[in-house]
């Protein structure tokens, strides 16, 4: 037992059992391919999401946000008339995440690329985009971009991942994805 001393007290000058050599090399060689794995991935991996993340206030991000809005809004939708924005392709799209929406709603087109900026006005929340499963992290006083390129279109859903307060279940949005013609 081990509360006790070592019978042998100078067990450490002991050889090593093959066995235990055996698989401490197996560990070592694993994680030299998981370590190398993720660079890998990273440069092949159709899912992955690379993302870059630059320092930003939630004012001046909000400012950015409700211009952005405001200049490619094509209507409005809802009881609190959130305006749907269809962006030029290849332009930088925003959302911002706050208690408790997502805003505004995005009119992307299927195939062309976005710089789609998230970050947040007060706390942490999740950005999760279903049904496709894509999600992110999104802070306060970070503006962090992803470029996307949607490939299917329709209409999908935005829940927050991350708990957020008393309205979390309801911090919802909303994105469209049309055919290009
Ligand atoms: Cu935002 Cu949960």
């Amino acid at each position: 037992m081990s509360i006790y001393p070592p019978e042998d007290r100078i067990w450490w000058s002991k050889p090593v059992e093959k066995t235990e050599v055996l698989w401490v090399t197996i560990a070592f060689i694993w994680g030299l391919i998981m370590f190398f794995m993720m660079p890998y991935w990273h440069l092949t991996g159709d899912q992955n999401l690379s993302n870059e993340a630059y320092k930003i206030t939630a004012d001046k991000y909000a400012e950015k946000t409700e211009a952005f809005a405001k200049k490619y809004q094509v209507r409005v939708e809802g009881d609190n008339d959130v305006p749907v924005v269809k962006p030029p392709a290849g332009s930088d799209v925003y959302m911002l995440a706050r208690l408790w929406d997502w805003w505004p709603i995005l009119e992307l087109e299927k195939g062309k690329s976005y710089r789609l900026h998230l970050s947040s006005l007060d706390y942490q929340h999740g950005f999760s985009l279903q049904p496709e499963n894509i999600n992110l992290q999104v802070h306060p006083n970070y503006d962090m971009v992803v470029t996307i390129t949607p490939t299917s279109s329709g209409e999908f859903g935005i829940i927050c991942n991350e708990f957020c307060g008393s309205g979390h279940h309801t911090m919802v949005g909303k994105m469209y994805v049309k055919d290009s013609k």
